[in-house]
């Protein structure tokens, strides 16, 4: 239990002494340069400044100390050790071999993984050169201009995010490369809407589908899965000739087989890799045929970097244990719900839909491994969009609103396809937040500025002390982004430790599936099943609309 741990309890004394200082007033003492200096630090290129939080040395070292006392070390080395850590599935979680180099040790149950996770990268590499060559043809013999990736969950947002970040290296002709990928687009809801919007844009004859589902079992996925094949024969693909535009990537051979997919199409990953930790894994392959295999092993190196960091740097200067104890810092002692994550970045702009997936459906947990409550909160609520439009919709509320937001600042210091001029607008608005965040506004400050009348000077004045991250990256580069992504999943990792949950199920999406399947069969005029008057009014009005042809 978290709360007994006897750093635990020294934060909670820890904060009544601090809660009260200004993170202003410890900017302006003279020794001010040497807190940034030991509140950064640089990691597998990614450079964090941690100093505009509400720290002090001392609160870091209690943190590391809880770290410690939590046993955050000797999880992150069974992790590594393929031990069945996601206890419930009575899996292992192992997501770093799949970026990690052929002859690393990495075990599950006593067989070495890496020439399986080898096998298939070099699977991936064929194939996205052969689909990108125009080697591969659809069944009348044309090449491929357009990939559909049918997917949801981690078998969407990684990959859709990587490929959104990355869209300048997909050779779009815009810059003279010599390959050119096809497009690839990304179909996820099962609101038709979305894939009858896509496949109306494409030519089937030129269209390649990868059905992207670790258990092809989600009802989403099939359902776009189907629909997509009907498609296809409407427009005249024979049967016989689907295979040349149909693809699997999942754990789940059988179900692949008996959907109509050729098991040599299909690219396997195993039970040991989390959906929402699997873009490493053939789920990428959409990545390999958007950008080329070798931006795709670049994503892997930057991720494969961060591993090593997290494995080997001391706690006090381990980048994912760092942000993991900050997050932990805010949510359990400062008594905060949400975080907000704000890239400036358009290429990152789906950056924050990922980490809510990864963040919340890892960490919404409140029981603890031994099934005991956890009594403490657990994941806050993640949210965010990329800056700076987020300045002109919610930072409001941020600056001034009633309860505090750690924020997590990602910039990039180089932009692909910019403009002159725009990067350091953005960059400037960026640190701006983060200072105006951290020092707020004065009465003094107003008065000195000529704003005197006391109404004005209630509504303007910022109380400030509001805390976040900066983390500066290169560019929006491969490796880069692999290094940022892995960080976000060891932090993840370390804040699911301290908190002694398993990060690595999801039990409570489970029965929401479980009663969508009888309610969709009574909207289709199939059984009348036992509701709360609620929803069996709700049900009798949808199959109304839906008999009306809605
Ligand atoms: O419903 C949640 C979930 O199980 C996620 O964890 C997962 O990423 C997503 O559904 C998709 O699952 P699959 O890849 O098996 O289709």
């Amino acid at each position: 239990m978290p709360t007994d741990l006897p750093a635990w309890q020294r934060l909670q004394q820890h904060y009544q002494a601090i809660r009260d200082q200004r993170m202003r007033d410890w900017f302006a003492a003279p020794d001010a340069r040497e807190r940034v200096d030991r509140f950064s630090l640089e990691a597998a290129g990614l450079f964090l400044d941690y100093s505009k939080n509400r720290i002090v040395r001392e609160t870091m070292d209690l943190l590391v100390q809880l770290a410690e006392e939590a046993g955050v070390p000797a999880r992150r080395d069974a992790m590594f050790a393929g031990a069945h850590i996601n206890a419930t599935e009575d899996r292992a979680a192992l997501h770093m071999a799949l970026r990690a180099a052929p002859d690393a040790p990495f075990q599950v149950d006593g067989k070495p993984v890496m020439p399986a996770v080898h096998d298939v990268l070099a699977r991936m590499r064929d194939f996205s050169q052969r689909v990108r060559s125009g080697e591969w043809k659809g069944h009348s013999g044309k090449t491929i201009t357009d990939v559909v990736n049918l997917g949801i969950g981690g078998s969407d947002l990684g990959p859709r995010m990587v490929c959104r970040a990355l869209a300048h290296l997909a050779g779009d002709g815009s810059e003279g490369r010599k390959v050119s990928g096809p497009r690839v687009h990304f179909v996820s809801n099962v609101d038709g809407t979305e894939l009858a919007e896509t496949l109306a844009r494409l030519d089937p004859e030129r269209t390649l589908v990868i059905v992207c589902s670790k258990t092809f079992t989600t009802l989403e996925t099939m359902a776009n899965a189907n629909s997509t094949r009907q498609w296809f024969v409407a427009r005249g693909v024979p049967e016989g000739g689907l295979a040349r535009h149909f693809v699997a990537v999942s754990t789940n051979l059988e179900a692949v087989r008996a959907f109509g997919i050729d098991p040599a199409n299909m690219f396997e990953f195993w039970d040991w890799i989390g959906g929402r930790f699997s873009l490493w894994s053939s789920v990428g392959l959409s990545i390999t045929l958007a950008l080329g295999f070798e931006a795709f092993a670049e994503l892997l190196a930057g991720g494969r970097e961060m591993d090593e960091h997290f494995r080997t740097a001391p706690l006090a200067r381990n980048m994912p244990v760092i942000l993991g104890l900050l997050g932990v810092w805010y949510r359990n002692v400062f008594g905060l719900p949400t975080s907000c994550m704000a890239p400036y970045s358009t290429s990152l702009e789906l950056f924050p839909a990922f980490l809510q997936q990864l963040e919340m459906e890892s960490n919404g947990k409140s029981v603890q491994r031994d099934g005991q409550p956890v009594r403490v909160d657990t994941s806050p609520v993640v949210w965010g969009t990329a800056g700076t439009n987020g300045q002109h919709a919610y930072f409001q509320l941020i600056h001034q609103g009633s309860q505090i937001v750690p924020v997590d600042f990602v910039a990039p210091l180089s932009a692909p396809r910019t403009l002159p001029g725009h990067h350091a607008k953005l960059l400037a608005n960026c640190f701006a937040q983060a200072e105006a965040l951290m020092r707020g506004r004065t009465e003094e400050e107003l008065r000195a500025a000529g704003i005197v009348e006391p109404e004005r000077i209630a509504h303007m004045r910022f109380a400030g002390n509001r805390p976040s991250n900066m983390l500066l990256i290169e560019g929006i580069t491969p490796r880069a982004l692999g290094a940022l992504i892995a960080l976000y999943e060891h932090r993840t990792f370390v804040m699911g430790a301290i908190w002694n949950i398993n990060s690595f199920d999801q039990w409570g999406v489970e029965l929401g599936k479980l009663l969508a399947r009888p309610i969709e069969a009574e909207l289709n005029g199939r059984g009348e099943g036992p509701h709360d008057p609620s929803t069996s009014a709700l049900i009798a009005r949808a199959r109304s609309a839906l008999a009306r042809g809605g």
